[in-house]
């Protein structure tokens, strides 16, 4: 019988580490996850159901500590590293600049020369978690050729990460490989984003207990897929002979706009949207209540407008399809929100007749 593999996820706690620490625990890894001490004692919380197995294994670091991940990464001595950690949230990019450059850019940097300091090159295969949004507002759609044109501190922290690994494996031999995401989401997506600020508040409203939601850029477009997809292209990149790069991505996009309607939808609420720019509202076709408005706080100082990706060669050679549509995706996280609203028990019924 072969020995067990090991696996290092750091940034655990987080939504894609949440999920794919249950995949591999599914294909019979030990899985180890780099956590964040957190003061709270709160960020367990999407290891729901997983957090006590025998095969999943906490540590604490940070990707900004070298020392510590140099240590972790001698202890495990991992077959594949998953390293998603890092400052995730575009926006806030903006209000903390250096750090996300420490945490994103050079954290990936300290992790990659970890492995190859200890020797580990042959052994360790590493995955990385870049994006879309390196791409910035260059036209797509964006493939594993388009220019890069990142346009916040997240997107050009992940362009130096992106780079680092490239040349780990040109020059040291690295089996080190970069998956380009688009945007994916699920229940467990953080409240901060779009997606997610969505369905709970959708949810809310419908419980009775939110007036309304306030949002910025209805313009924007994302190629939203689900998380429970998108982890498993990470997993079949580590399982190929030879490290590359590879977007992931569902290939159809959708404006703010359009994922708002679809969730109030969702919730038999039918809206329309009126006016222009930052007076754009949506209201209740019904009885012309107003349900959601923009606000220009959540305006960012440079917006990516539009990212749709082309994922023909993950499809090509990783044999990777993503099997969750833009409305299963908005089926599940509402019927979570809606569920944790309360707003189901209420209002069952209708809910109900208007998903069919
Ligand atoms: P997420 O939910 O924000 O999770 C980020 C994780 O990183 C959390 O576990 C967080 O810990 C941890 N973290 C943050 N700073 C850290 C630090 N300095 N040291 C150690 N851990 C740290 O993000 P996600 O959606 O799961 O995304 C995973 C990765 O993929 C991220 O790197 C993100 O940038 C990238 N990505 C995501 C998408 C997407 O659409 N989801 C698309 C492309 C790329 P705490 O729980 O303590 O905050
Ligand atoms: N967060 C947020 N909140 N975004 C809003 C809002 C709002 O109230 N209103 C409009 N938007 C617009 C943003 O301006 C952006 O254009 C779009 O919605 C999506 O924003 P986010 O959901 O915050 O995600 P993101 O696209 O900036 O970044 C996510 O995807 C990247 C991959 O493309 C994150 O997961 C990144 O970590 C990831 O790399």
């Amino acid at each position: 019988m072969g020995t067990r593999k090991t696996a290092l996820i750091t940034g655990i706690t987080g939504q894609d580490g949440a999920y794919l620490a249950r995949f591999l625990i599914d294909k019979g890894y030990d899985v180890h996850g780099l956590r964040r001490y957190d003061a709270g004692d709160n960020d367990l919380a999407r290891l729901d159901g997983i957090a006590g197995h025998r095969r999943l294994h906490l540590h604490y670091g940070d990707m900004t500590d070298g020392g510590g991940l140099f240590s972790l990464i001698h202890s495990i001595k991992p077959h594949e590293i998953y390293n998603l950690a890092g400052l995730s949230q575009v926006q806030v990019s903006f209000a903390v600049p250096e750090y996300t450059a420490d945490a994103d850019a050079l954290g990936v940097l300290r992790l990659l020369e970890a492995v190859k300091g200890m020797g580990l090159a042959a052994k360790t295969r590493v995955y990385q978690a870049s994006t879309s949004e390196m791409f910035g507002n260059a036209p797509g759609p964006h493939n594993e050729n388009s220019p890069f044109a990142p346009c916040s501190p997240y997107g050009t922290a992940k362009l130096f990460g992106y780079w680092t690994v490239r040349n780990y494996r040109d020059a040291y031999g690295l089996h080190a490989s970069n998956g380009i995401l688009f945007n994916h989401e699920s229940p467990l997506r953080g409240q901060e984003f779009v997606t997610r600020k969505i369905t709970r508040a959708v949810a809310a409203i419908a419980a009775g207990s939110q007036e309304k939601l306030m949002l910025g850029n209805l313009d924007a477009r994302r190629d939203w897929g689900h998380a429970a997809d998108f982890v498993e292209g990470m997993w079949l990149m580590l399982q190929q002979d030879k490290p590359d790069d590879y977007v992931l991505a569902t290939g159809n996009a959708y404006s703010v706009r359009d994922f708002a309607g679809a969730a109030f939808a969702y919730a038999g609420v039918p809206v329309i949207w009126r006016g222009r720019g930052p007076q754009e509202c949506a209201f209740d076709a019904r009885n012309g209540r107003m349900l959601a408005q923009v606000d220009p706080q959540f305006f960012r100082p440079v917006d990516v407008h539009e990212l749709i990706g082309d994922a023909s060669k993950a499809r090509r050679v990783l044999k990777w399809q993503p099997r969750i549509t833009f409305e299963a995706l908005i089926r599940d996280m509402m019927d979570a929100d809606l569920a944790e609203a309360g707003a189901i028990s209420a209002h069952g019924a209708s809910f109900a007749d208007a998903a069919e």
